[in-house]
């Protein structure tokens, strides 16, 4: 990929962000967490690759994109957040995510953008793109966050070990998208928009609008090797946690885990 342009309009847009590109990288979660190894101070930092060899997923998972195809960053930033907030990073990048891709795909009817409690973007019912979240320092009031997002944009084949409800922007639209501007965009938004982190009732009011998980019946596991559990989605508090009414009518919160829809 070429960043030239992705620097030029950071510059541009006066958002002050250091951009590291990697040809390839194990993961850029891990490259972000080198670079803080060397130098905890950094902040503002964006690790973008096109080809990453040992991408990582939630749940200890593997992350696979096809080389040169897809989206795969991750961003360093430092936020002054209590610790019942950490969550809200996750649900403000996701938002984010879709209200771009959105953004990007308003005159594509056919292109129905929606999210999945914590982080998931789901396209038109199919997993598109995932988050994952790691905190360096989660005992000091400044925490350092590492973002990592993967976007499926171009790849049309997915590994065999994937469920098959994955998808990308092209299997989809049939139309090829330039990773580097969708990028772009999801930067001035991210950047743009962050006072959405200091009202986190508006912002998961906003990750709501953006779901259709509530009324649902769905699959819940708190780990992957846990007992999966079947219940209603009654809400997501205003704190993010995930509010499920058991098949005995029993009502419990959950700040992580993850959901499958009940067929
Ligand atoms: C998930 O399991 O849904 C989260 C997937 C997160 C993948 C991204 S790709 C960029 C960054 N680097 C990684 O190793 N993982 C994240």
């Amino acid at each position: 990929m070429n960043t030239d342009l992705l620097n030029s309009e950071i510059l541009k847009a006066g958002i002050s962000l250091n951009v590291n590109y990697y040809e390839e990288t194990e993961s850029t979660n891990l490259s972000a967490k080198n670079i803080l190894a060397e130098d905890p101070s950094t902040d503002n930092t964006l690790i973008l690759t096109s080809h990453q060899t040992n991408g990582k997923g939630r749940f200890d998972r593997k992350w696979y994109s096809e080389p040169g195809a897809n989206l795969t960053f991750t961003l360093i930033k430092k936020l002054t957040l209590s610790v019942d907030e950490i969550q809200l990073v996750n649900f403000y990048t996701s938002y984010i995510l879709c209200l771009t891709l959105r953004e990007i795909f308003t005159e594509n009817k056919n292109m129905n953008f929606m999210l999945k409690w914590p982080n998931d973007l789901l396209l038109n019912g199919k997993k598109l793109s995932g988050i994952l979240l790691e905190i360096k320092n989660p005992e000091t009031p400044v925490k350092t966050f590492i973002i990592g997002c993967g976007v499926n944009v171009n790849q049309t084949v997915f590994d065999r070990s994937l469920p098959n409800n994955t998808t990308s922007l092209k299997s989809e639209s049939g139309i090829i998208s330039d990773p580097e501007k969708i990028l772009i965009s999801f930067i001035k938004n991210f950047f743009g928009k962050s006072s959405m982190l200091n009202d986190g009732d508006q912002l998961i009011c906003k990750w709501k609008s953006c779901s259709d998980i509530t009324g649902k019946k769905i699959i819940f596991r708190k780990f992957d090797d846990d007992i999966p559990v079947t219940a209603v989605v009654e809400d997501v508090s205003p704190d993010g946690a995930l509010c499920l009414r058991n098949e005995n009518g029993i009502l419990k919160k959950y700040y992580s885990g993850e959901i499958t829809l009940s067929v």
